[in-house]
């Protein structure tokens, strides 16, 4: 691995007790990074992080901390040399979002302007940012654009979307006004799925989930009593909306890669620039339920229902940029992607909430 030419500061980790970051912060170890995490467990909790370090035998400091809390912010730079930061913190239901944009605009937005204080009053300056494919809006209406480059205008739909697009322009604005340049990878996830092969992570949403993967888990598990399709009128081969599905593992992977171009970057220059990190191929909402099905050899019930407010057609990343430039790009599919999370959920099969779970299938320290 990369243990030789990392850097020797910190790499701060924001939202890393959460999905992705937490598969990001096991990468950035085993790729010899030093990290710390900040969370406030708004859509998480410290189980992540407890068992984060039992499977790098690593230990990681972690801070309970709001980001729109300044002074709690300095306090973890002052006791820190951090270079660069990965900021995966943010709130992301859309559903909710449309409901409470106060609290969307402030915990996205005010969240990442106090980091970026923070970071320009400790002379921090490289940041990779989870922004989302999201932003695309409905990208159906460029026909000649699906598959989706990063040059697609953007026409994000709700408030959600809006947060990230206004801190994508937001970087811009900032790499733009300084002479000792900023270095900021804006990266747009597709749709992130699966768990760390382990199974000792993996996602674990609070409530009813959102998401298909998730949702379609809990229904195998007998969470819930069956997964409702949201429409199966689209334009599709099967009538279903196609995604690009991409592995927790491989999109975490992405944020190395991020981090070694940055790092390339010279420092008179700085850099600004977008990249999306989806695997180029979509699969329709029938060819994932059918995939999980096989992953967990059950036949799941579902309904189809009728389509969900604000769901596109199509959002397939075109992902040319991230193969040429970071030289990344996915290495699982679809089929993989449903073995790991089975296998997560069946281990887990209610998420972090069964503590010392850890013990029990992999052995305390
Ligand atoms: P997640 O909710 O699992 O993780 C986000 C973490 O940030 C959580 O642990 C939460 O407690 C924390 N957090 C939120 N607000 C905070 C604040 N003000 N201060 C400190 N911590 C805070 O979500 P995820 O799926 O891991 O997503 C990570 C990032 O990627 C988010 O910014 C999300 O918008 C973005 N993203 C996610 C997806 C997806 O489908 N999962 C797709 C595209 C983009
Ligand atoms: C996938 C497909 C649904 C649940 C969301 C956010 C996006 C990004 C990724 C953060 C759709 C269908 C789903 C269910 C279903 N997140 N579905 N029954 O909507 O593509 O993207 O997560 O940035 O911003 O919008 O993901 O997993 O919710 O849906 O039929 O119970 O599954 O209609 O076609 P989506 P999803």
């Amino acid at each position: 691995n990369g243990t030789s030419s990392a850097p020797q500061s910190y790499v701060l980790v924001t939202g890393g007790a959460g999905y992705i970051g937490s598969h990001t912060v096991v990468e950035l170890i085993e790729n010899g990074y030093k990290c710390i995490v900040v969370d406030n467990f708004s859509n998480s909790c410290y189980e992540p992080i407890a068992r984060i370090q039992l499977l790098t035998k690593t230990e990681i400091p972690f801070f309970k901390v709001d980001l729109t809390d300044q002074a709690a912010l300095e306090r973890v730079f002052e006791q820190y040399p951090i270079d660069s930061v990965i900021h995966f913190a943010g709130l992301k239901a859309v559903g909710e979002s449309t409901e409470l944009p106060l609290k969307y605009y402030h915990n996205n937005i005010t969240g990442t302007l106090v980091l970026l204080e923070t970071m320009q009053k400790f002379g921090a300056k490289k940041l990779v940012f989870s922004s989302s494919a999201t932003v695309y809006g409905d990208a159906t209406r460029f026909p000649n654009m699906i598959p989706i480059p990063e040059e697609c205008p953007t026409g994000p739909t709700n408030p959600y979307g809006k947060t990230k697009l206004a801190i994508e322009e937001l970087l811009e604005d900032l790499y733009n006004s300084e002479q000792t340049r900023w270095k900021f990878a804006i990266l747009r996830y597709f749709n992130p799925i699966g768990a760390h092969p382990s199974g000792i992570i993996g996602e674990d949403p609070l409530g009813i989930p959102n998401n298909l993967l998730p949702y379609m888990s809990q229904v195998a598990v007998k969470r819930r009593q069956k997964l409702f399709v949201f429409g199966n009128q689209y334009n599709s081969r099967d009538g279903t909306p196609i995604r690009d599905y991409i592995h927790v593992v491989d999109l975490a992977r992405g944020h190395i890669a991020s981090l070694k171009y940055l790092d390339k970057i010279h420092s008179s220059e700085g850099i600004c620039r977008v990249w999306n990190l989806g695997s180029g191929t979509g699969s329709t909402v029938m060819e994932v339920y059918k995939a999980f099905c096989l992953a967990c050899k059950i036949d799941l019930p579902y309904e189809i229902v009728g389509p969900r407010s604000g769901d596109v057609l199509n959002l397939t990343a075109k992902p040319d940029r991230a193969i040429q430039e970071l030289k990344w790009k996915t290495t699982m599919n679809v089929a993989e992607s449903c073995k790991d999370l089975w296998n997560w959920t069946t281990r887990n099969p209610s998420g972090y909430q069964a503590k010392g779970v850890v013990n029990k299938f992999f052995g305390a320290p």
